[in-house]
């Protein structure tokens, strides 16, 4: 046993009480599903709709989930990208491409590297340091020397405001 978060055959997810642990299989696996119920729950306009997630169902219901107030809409004008923090921490990378709004890790998963830094290209993101560009779809590395994806956090849009809806604890990161 690993600590790591790990997603049960139902498709929930449940997390160990240790705190935060070295990227494991299980993490990219988490950080996938997570980037699918994003993706499988965005309308056509690139914006989710403001109801609560459903698929899949997180063990524990909402109690479980973390829901992260990032930024002002505004904030992140189209073709932009802006850093918060969560946790006073933890950076989140948010980006607006065409008014789809994604939500990232903010640092690269080769090294520690702020991907505020780096470049937008189409629907992939230049990282500065060593030039790995990632798709912004599925945070996956198009180059070397990254080898890990970046993990992306579901999006909703409510209000004027950015939020990303997490499970209760760390922000799962890949480093
Ligand atoms: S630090 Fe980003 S590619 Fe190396």
């Amino acid at each position: 046993m690993d600590g790591g978060i790990r997603l049960d055959p139902g498709g929930g997810v449940s997390r160990p009480s240790t705190d935060r642990v070295p990227l494991a299989d299980d993490r990219r696996l988490h950080t996938k599903a997570l980037a699918e119920r994003d993706r499988a729950s965005y309308a056509p306009d690139g914006h989710r709709p403001a109801e609560p997630c459903q698929q899949p169902t997180l063990r524990g219901g909402a109690d479980d989930v973390r829901r992260i107030d990032l930024l002002a809409v505004d904030e992140v004008p189209d073709g932009t990208m802006k850093f918060a923090w969560v946790d006073g921490v933890d950076a989140v990378l948010v980006v607006n491409v065409g008014g789809r709004i994604r939500a990232m890790q903010g640092i690269c998963s080769h090294e520690y590297f702020e991907l505020d830094k780096g470049f937008l290209t189409g629907d992939s993101l230049t990282c500065a340091l060593h030039l790995s560009r990632f798709d912004l779809e599925t945070g996956d590395p198009l180059d070397p020397p990254a080898e890990l994806p970046l993990a992306l956090y579901p999006v909703i849009v409510e209000d004027g405001r950015i939020f990303i809806e997490i499970p209760d604890g760390p922000l799962p990161v890949n480093a």
